[in-house]
């Protein structure tokens, strides 16, 4: 039998796009976990999940006895855990879904893993990888100057990123306590296609083209560091290929944006391949520019002022470098949105992109 991969969240946002770039770059079978929530689609996956290299197991990270099964059954040769609850505002609304998913989630593909690796044989063990895919939300907020390094101790302030640290911590203490053979990357913002529009980019974008407004929270002045999902696809696959064992990898593009250019970026996008006086959602309004409909809102409880990820280990180790720079990156994403409208109304069945977090 082919060597499996365990893929969890294979079918959201990061999860789809590392099945595609792991497909094209190996031979390696796959099989894909997901519980498909909200933010799982197969759409995603379209195409290739016809392939006979991907199995797709639609199962909750949390289920340990659904769990144990997969690794007995599969016996595969690593372990890609992305299965994650992402969206902070969500996690404002409804910590516990974070918790479940997130911790014990994590936990059950841990200690299952290491049930699993104990029965293997030397050569095999030695084989066997565990990466832990988290965040740069981890490290806390920037003030105006800094790097999160590996290095800066862990300061979460929403529950989605206390979640996530909460796993990063027993990924490794698996590490240390067992010998399980874990790693983990935190990322910072990733953008591109697939992105489910409930996160800054897709949402503004798409409300943006049905002359909706664009929400911005507080002052718009928030930065966050944005890197294009297939750079941190490769950073993710070098990670678990090369990477040492019991250790952390930044991953980021230095590309630190606040929140307003960012939106004006993307506006000025759309204008160049949709624009606005073509526009009917627009006109219908009598308004000629998408740039009118940027609206202050209510700011995100507990919002992190800056995140800036320095990305120097995972350059020099692994030879990681990010392979689009922002400007190309962006316009990939707004034409791949203008293009895939059929996505993005198979998708938002249970939400129409409205306001969340503020409800506690
Ligand atoms: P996403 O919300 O788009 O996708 C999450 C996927 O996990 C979905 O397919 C969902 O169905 C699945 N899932 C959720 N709960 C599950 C469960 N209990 N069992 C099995 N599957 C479950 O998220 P994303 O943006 O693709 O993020 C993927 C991972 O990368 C997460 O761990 C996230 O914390 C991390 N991350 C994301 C970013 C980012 O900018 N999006 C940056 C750094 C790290
Ligand atoms: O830094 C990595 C993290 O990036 C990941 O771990 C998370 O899974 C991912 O969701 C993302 O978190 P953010 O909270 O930074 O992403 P989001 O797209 O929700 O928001 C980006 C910024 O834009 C943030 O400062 C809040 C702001 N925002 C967001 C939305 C949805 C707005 O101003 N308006 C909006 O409508």
């Amino acid at each position: 039998m082919k060597q499996s991969l365990f893929i969890t969240g294979g079918a959201g946002f990061i999860g789809s796009n590392f099945v595609r770039y792991v497909f094209q770059k190996t031979d390696l079978r796959m099989v894909i976990i997901d519980k498909l929530t909200y933010a799982g689609h197969k759409v995603s996956l379209a195409g290739i999940l016809k392939s006979p290299r991907v199995k797709f197991e639609k199962v909750d990270i949390a289920d340990t006895v659904a769990i144990r099964r997969l690794y007995q059954r599969y016996k595969p040769v690593g372990v890609v855990n992305l299965a994650a609850e992402s969206h902070v505002d969500r996690s404002i609304d409804s910590p516990g879904d974070f918790i479940e998913t997130n911790i014990v989630g994590a936990h059950v593909m841990l200690d299952q893993a290491l049930q699993f690796w104990k029965t293997l044989p030397r050569a095999k063990q030695k084989k066997f990888r565990f990466l832990h895919v988290s965040t740069d939300e981890v490290y806390g907020s920037l003030g105006k100057t800094g790097l999160f390094k590996e290095t800066t101790p862990y300061s979460p302030n929403s529950p989605y990123s206390a979640s996530k640290a909460s796993a990063d911590h027993l990924v490794r203490a698996y590490y240390e306590t067992y010998g399980l053979p874990a790693l983990i990357t935190n990322c910072s913002n990733n953008y591109g296609p697939y992105q489910f529009p409930e996160k800054l980019i897709p949402l503004a974008l798409l409300n943006a083209m049905e002359g909706k407004n664009v929400p911005i929270y507080g002052d718009g002045l928030n930065v966050r560091d944005w890197l294009y999902v297939e750079d941190h696809c490769a950073g993710i696959w070098q990670a678990f290929r090369r990477g040492r064992l019991g250790e952390k990898y930044n991953i980021g593009g230095r590309n630190e944006r606040t929140n307003l250019e960012v939106v004006d970026r993307l506006l000025d996008a759309l204008e160049e391949f949709y624009p606005a006086a073509r526009n009917p959602a627009l006109l219908r309004k009598g308004i000629c520019c998408y740039h009118e409909l940027k609206t202050f809102v209510h700011d995100r409880p507990g919002h992190d002022r800056r995140y800036a990820i320095d990305a120097s280990k995972i350059r020099r180790e692994l030879n990681w470098k990010p392979k689009y720079d922002y400007e190309s990156g962006i316009r990939r994403t707004v034409r791949w949105y203008l293009e895939h409208l059929d996505w993005c109304r198979a998708v938002q069945t249970t939400y129409q992109r409205e306001r969340l977090g503020l409800k506690k």
